[in-house]
């Protein structure tokens, strides 16, 4: 898992979201009873959920939608392996320039390709056909933050990054969509996230101690160490909504 010349990049994830295991299985459920025809994912990574989802439903057609070449690679050898490569595609695409409607789209961590989480519901309620669904996920602050608070998060974090779990609910529903399910994980899933994140470059830390490259990859990480626990940890949640387009 670990190369010597660099740490490996998202190597110990299997999202690139926080969640955990159980509520990663019931949103890949849920969205499945909806039995989507048409599936796309906007920032999709390697997409390990929209590669369950797709798995489970037999007749779907999938797209994963993303920017980084690597993350797109990955999600292609995770359809091969599980064996839905013939009806799951990984596009390589700007997001917000994707126009062909779904029946489930899922958005989760990657609102910013839009601006706003406001300016992404918009956007992404033309690509939900009627009936349809959004599953979108991202950060929401669980308390707004002081200056003080700010000023040790990763650099230029504003309080307008995000919103709180009932603006987000409230954005959602004045784009037009009513709410499915509302959801923010819990503590335990944010320093999963951040452990396992954090652990491409420790492994490889162990494992290359002399490396000279080691000293700039132990900042690296022991800077976004204390972003986490110095700064957002507790401040800042992440919330999923599961979403519905009304039919016309
Ligand atoms: C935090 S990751 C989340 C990945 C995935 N949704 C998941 O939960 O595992 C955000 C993803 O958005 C992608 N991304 C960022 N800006 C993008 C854009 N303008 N168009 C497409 N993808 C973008 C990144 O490459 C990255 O894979």
């Amino acid at each position: 898992m670990t190369g010597h010349d660099a740490p490996t990049r998202y190597g110990f994830l299997d999202c690139n979201s926080p969640i955990a295991a159980w509520r990663l299985d019931r949103q890949v459920e849920e969205c499945a009873a909806a039995d989507p025809r048409l599936i796309v994912d906007i920032g999709c990574g390697w997409g390990e959920l929209l590669q369950r989802v797709t798995a489970k439903v037999p007749g779907a057609k999938a797209y994963g939608v993303d920017s980084d070449l690597e993350l797109l690679e990955r999600g292609r050898a995770g359809a091969e392996r599980r064996g839905i490569a013939d009806r799951l595609e990984f596009v390589e695409y700007r997001g917000e320039d994707w126009t062909e409607p779904a029946d489930l789209v899922i958005c989760i961590g990657a609102v910013h390709a839009f601006g706003t989480a406001a300016d992404a519901l918009r956007a992404l309620y033309r690509i939900v056909k009627p009936g349809g669904r959004l599953l979108i996920g991202d950060g929401v602050w669980n308390r707004v933050p002081t200056e003080a608070e700010l000023a040790a998060m990763w650099p230029e974090t504003s309080t307008g990054d995000w919103m709180l779990l009932p603006e987000f609910v409230d954005a959602a529903i004045a784009t037009g969509f009513r709410p499915l399910r509302v959801e923010s994980v819990e503590q335990s899933e944010w320093d999963d996230f951040e452990s396992q994140f954090l652990a491409d470059k420790e492994v490889w830390l162990l494992a290359n101690p002399g490396h000279p490259r080691a000293a700039e990859i132990r900042e690296q990480a022991d800077a976004h160490r204390n972003w986490w626990l110095r700064g957002h940890r507790g401040l800042l949640g992440f919330g999923y909504l599961t979403l519905g387009r009304p039919v016309e």
